[in-house]
């Protein structure tokens, strides 16, 4: 009997963040799109922004995974992904009005929908959460810091289960007004003080079939879709949203987001086994950044010197966010994070982005390990109380001077530049496959 090869080797690869998101997931992405039949997204919603420069053009997609600027390629949204139809709209709209095909759209029918109700919810329960913190003066209640777009909520329902949407009840209108009149129900008794127009069910009927109506053409089973298409030994790119320390299980809880971010999302957020992915590239940035609440042991803030440092870096790498605009807060690298990412991902190369934003710095300061009620370890804590209590400990390196945006080669790199790249795969232990060098698609170094 033939063997299937695509059944018993991987061909599938996965581009995951390392940090808390933004590690410049987006550029990766398209960069090996090219070597991919499919990019599919499989968690996260509207909540990400991954920003693609191609020829000094810049396209910021949310919802859309990022292969869709390659107009052969599927973009496939998975089950995994909560999914808002107005975002949506929005997004395919802004793209086909800059000339970009979008036919190769494909949507899950079973993908969780992000209600009205929901958005209201996550920025009803954020605002709760910033009175308490400000009555509370002290301690540690805070909000989250979340991008107010429904994306805790949605999935909450997913889980609850009887009030929840998926895109194929959208096109099932005596099905839709029931889960529609359930989730109203509980969200009239739930004490929280919404917005009443998101709680009009007659409304809310008619946008959601108007939502039904725009995603009708792309949706599909797309379990098995992706998996008839890896049999047909079709390559695969799982675009992962967010970052690995924002990862509902293994991020630092509870400042973290709703879905599975790391790879093991990919088995439950597509269909597809995790076995068939044999190259998991993760995204870092050469600093650290956060944006929202949770702690970040490198941070550098302040009005001394490592806020100046702080606001060098965001500036210079342009660090406010793609979804929300929020300054973004900066920090040294981290590399017991780093690694620990490596680890819960089974990570087989790095690609190293903003190397460029370092320049000019005299001196470059590394997190090598954490120092915890007088002890060193090397271990990663992810959990907020625990990770808050550790200082850094840091190793100093060189800083370079000169710009290096135009360099295409390793060897073009200064020495300190270079040796900074070696210093993370020898820590780290995996080798640093790509090294981003500025935003475009031209300025990385391969080789
Ligand atoms: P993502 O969410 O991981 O896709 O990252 P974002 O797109 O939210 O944020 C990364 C930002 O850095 C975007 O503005 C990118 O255009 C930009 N970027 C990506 N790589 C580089 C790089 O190597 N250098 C610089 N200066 N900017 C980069
Ligand atoms: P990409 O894919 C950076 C953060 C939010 C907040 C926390 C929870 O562009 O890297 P949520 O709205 O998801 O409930 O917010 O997670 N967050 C991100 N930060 N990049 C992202 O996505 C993020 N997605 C969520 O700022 O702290
Ligand atoms: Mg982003």
């Amino acid at each position: 009997m033939s063997e299937n090869h695509s059944e018993t080797h991987p061909v599938c690869s996965a581009v995951v963040g390392l940090q808390w998101g933004d590690e410049g997931k987006g550029k990766v992405v398209d960069l090996l799109a090219a070597t991919h039949d499919v990019v599919a997204r499989y968690n996260g919603g509207a909540n990400a922004g991954h920003s693609v420069v191609v020829q000094g053009q810049r396209f910021s997609l949310h919802l859309i995974p990022s292969g869709i600027l390659y107009p052969s390629k599927l973009a496939v949204i998975g089950n995994g992904v909560v999914l808002d139809p107005d975002k949506l709209g929005q997004e395919l709209d802004g793209l086909r009005a800059r000339g970009v095909d979008t036919s190769g759209l494909i949507v899950s029918d079973r993908a969780h929908v992000v209600m009205p109700y929901h958005k209201a919810e996550d920025a009803a329960r954020e605002d709760s959460l910033k009175s308490a913190r400000e009555e509370a003066q002290a301690g540690s209640v805070s909000e989250i810091g979340t991008t107010r777009r429904g994306i805790g909520p949605a999935y909450a329902e997913k889980v609850q289960r009887a009030g929840a949407v998926r895109v194929g009840d959208l096109l099932r209108p005596e099905s839709l007004k029931e889960k529609i009149g359930v989730a109203v129900a509980t969200r009239r008794t739930s004490g929280l003080k919404l917005d009443p127009a998101t709680l009009d069910e007659a409304k809310l009927l008619e946008w959601a079939i108007g939502a039904g109506e725009l995603i009708r053409p792309m949706v599909q089973d797309t379990a098995y879709l992706l998996n008839n298409l890896v049999r047909a030994g079709k390559r695969i790119l799982f675009e992962s949203a967010n970052g690995t320390l924002l990862d509902v299980d293994h991020g630092t809880y509870p400042f973290v987001t709703g879905s599975s971010c790391a790879i093991a999302g990919i088995g439950t957020g597509t269909g597809v086994p995790v076995q068939r992915v044999g190259r998991v590239v993760g995204v870092m940035k050469a600093y650290s950044t956060r944006v929202g609440a949770g702690p970040l042991p490198t941070e550098l803030a302040g009005p001394g010197e490592a806020g100046a440092i702080g606001d060098r870096i965001r500036n210079r790498g342009r660090e406010f966010g793609t979804t929300t605009g929020r300054p973004r807060r900066v920090g040294w690298l981290d590399l017991v994070a780093v690694r620990y990412s490596v680890m819960v991902n089974g990570i087989t190369s790095i690609a190293l982005t903003m190397l460029d934003v370092l320049a000019g710095m005299e001196t470059v300061r590394v997190c090598t390990g954490y120092r915890v009620g007088g002890k060193v370890t090397d271990r990663f804590l992810p959990d907020a109380v625990s990770l808050g209590r550790a200082e850094p400990v840091y190793e100093n390196l060189p800083g370079f001077a000169d710009e290096i945006g135009a360099a295409r080669i390793r060897r073009e790199l200064p020495d300190r530049a270079r040796a900074y790249v070696e210093f993370i795969e020898s820590r780290v232990g995996v080798p640093v496959e790509i090294v981003s060098v500025g935003p475009d698609r031209e300025q990385t170094i391969t080789s």
